[in-house]
């Protein structure tokens, strides 16, 4: 009853347009409506090209449509890729050799957080994901212990995968001290901190780019992690440090510091 209503209603507006009979300007309005709110919703970061997304109907649940109750999953050998065993075998180390790393090996690690990967269509991409490419993470590296590198903090630079000189000087002591005395900060032969400047995302996203950011940054160190263990190389991320310290110690920096890890070969 209601769905033949709805047909003939349909057909009488098909027939109408057909005619030429129809005011176009109430039709362009409502399709402007709704550009407008497609827009607005995409700027709080929902995002409608996102293909494949299945949505269940209001108040079903995963099980109503289809869904068993338990479902066990084939086991995870932990070795048959590379990338299983580094996930499997990752853990928070927080005493080092003391031993110099290459820089070789600091520069894959600092590639892997934040480098430049595939040319996309839209321009580089970065090794971790970064919502609308506002790339807000700057990474920093603290040497104490680096092969061919003096000591000091330095900046990478992701577009031309180089390091420049934030502050001179080995600085692992009183960035260990901005970090509550944590030992792991002074002992690893170096340290990643990755730090943000959020207005990059928040300046398209408000208040919400803050919680990207901060994704980001879970991105970008796990990246790290997985490639340090990768070169044997293991360490811990810290998050307990006072920021305008730890911002101070690295030579004054304008981005706000998100997690310190320092790495080297676990003893
Ligand atoms: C956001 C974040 C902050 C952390 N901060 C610290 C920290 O300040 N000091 C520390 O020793 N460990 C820190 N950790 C490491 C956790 O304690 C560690 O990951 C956890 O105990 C699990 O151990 P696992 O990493 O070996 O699996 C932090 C981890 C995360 C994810």
């Amino acid at each position: 009853m209601l769905g033949d209503k709805f047909f003939s209603n349909f057909s009488k507006f098909i027939g109408q347009i057909r005619e030429n009979r129809l005011n176009w300007l109430p039709v362009l309005a409502i399709i402007l409506v709704g550009l407008l709110i497609t827009q607005s919703l995409s700027g709080i970061g929902i995002d409608f090209s996102a293909a494949g997304i299945d949505f269940l109907a209001e108040g079903e649940t995963s099980q109503e449509a289809g869904g068993a109750e338990e479902v066990d999953l084939s086991e995870v050998s932990h070795r048959d890729t590379e990338l299983e065993k580094l996930i499997y075998e990752r853990q928070s180390v927080r005493n080092y050799q003391d031993e110099e790393v290459s820089l070789d090996k600091v520069a894959r690690i600092l590639w892997s957080a934040v480098g430049i990967t595939v040319d996309g269509v839209t321009g580089p991409t970065r090794a971790a994901p970064s919502a609308g490419a506002t790339d807000p993470l700057v990474v920093y590296l603290a040497a104490s212990n680096v092969e061919n590198l003096e000591e000091g903090i330095y900046r990478y630079h992701p577009e031309d995968h180089r390091l420049s000189l934030s502050a001179a000087g080995d600085r692992t002591v009183e960035l260990a001290q901005a970090g509550l005395g944590q030992a792991a900060i002074q002992e690893a032969p170096f340290s990643l901190i990755i730090t943000a400047d959020f207005a990059r995302t928040t300046r398209r996203y408000g208040e919400r780019g803050e919680r990207y950011v901060k994704i980001e940054a879970g991105h970008a160190a796990q990246n790290a992690n997985l490639m340090a263990e990768n070169l044997d190389l293991s360490g811990v991320l810290i998050g307990a440090f006072h920021d305008e310290q730890v911002q101070q110690v690295m030579g004054d920096i304008p981005e706000d510091p998100l997690l310190i890890i320092p790495l080297g070969r676990r003893n």
